[in-house]
């Protein structure tokens, strides 16, 4: 009844290179986004005053407003400025679709993990820094040899919860001219007027969405079986 239906006949290979883009889309964006997170995070607890300042401006904007209202200032609005990306040889970037939503989801997500890795690091018993400062470790080794392992395993789940968030929230990419797996969808529906094919379609953001939280639930029992958490 799936695969033999007459939409899917139809639109499944559209529906499979929609899949990909949102694969693309949201891997990309994660993972650099999880980068930018990392010194966004340590900057926001240990850097100067000013950095602080404006790491909180940045996080309070982008969890604040919506991830559409974000990719339209981005899409719509850093168009607008053809000659001074054309000046510094990004003309070729803001005129894509696919860079302006990899851009919007990349900064989005960059500033939902800074605050989770933030909450994790801050987690961390105080001692563990005393501790390693004690016995001569030096600021940044103790950052990254103790407090950062311990901090990755609390900001697992909520990681796994921000990965799973930005899988669902990509179906906004269709509404800047993306044929992602949502834009797919929608032009299938345009053209078959068949509503059981938005049901294909969140089958496969369910199923997605599932593999991945069963994945992330094995990683992360065996990063805790020590813990007995
Ligand atoms: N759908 C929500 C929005 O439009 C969430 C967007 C992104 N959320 C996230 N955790 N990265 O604002």
């Amino acid at each position: 009844w799936f695969l033999g239906s007459e939409v899917f006949q139809n639109y499944g290979c559209r529906m499979a290179g929609g899949l990909w883009i949102t694969t693309e889309l949201v891997v990309i964006s994660v993972v650099i986004g999880f980068m930018l997170a990392v010194g966004l995070a340590i900057a926001r607890l240990y850097g100067p005053r000013w950095a602080q300042m404006a790491i909180n401006g940045y996080t309070t904007f982008f969890r604040g407003t919506p991830l559409l209202c974000q990719l339209f200032l981005i899409y719509y609005g850093l168009g607008q400025f053809r000659p001074f990306w054309q000046d510094v040889g990004l003309w070729w970037f803001f005129r894509e679709p696919f860079y302006c939503a990899l851009f919007t989801f990349t900064i989005n997500t960059a500033a939902y993990q800074a605050e989770i890795l933030r909450g994790a690091i801050q987690s961390i018993p105080r001692g563990q820094f005393e501790g390693a400062l004690s016995l001569g470790l030096h600021r940044w080794a103790t950052l990254r040899h103790v407090i950062m392992p311990q901090a990755m395993i609390l900001g697992l789940r909520p990681l796994g919860n921000e990965l799973i968030v930005m899988i669902k929230s990509s179906a906004v990419a269709s509404l800047v001219t993306l044929y992602d797996l949502m834009g797919a969808t929608k032009l299938a529906f345009s053209r078959s007027f068949d509503l059981t094919i938005y049901l294909y379609a969140a089958l496969i953001y369910l199923v997605l969405v599932e593999v991945i939280r069963r994945i992330w639930d094995r990683v992360e029992l065996r990063l805790t079986r020590h813990m007995a958490l």
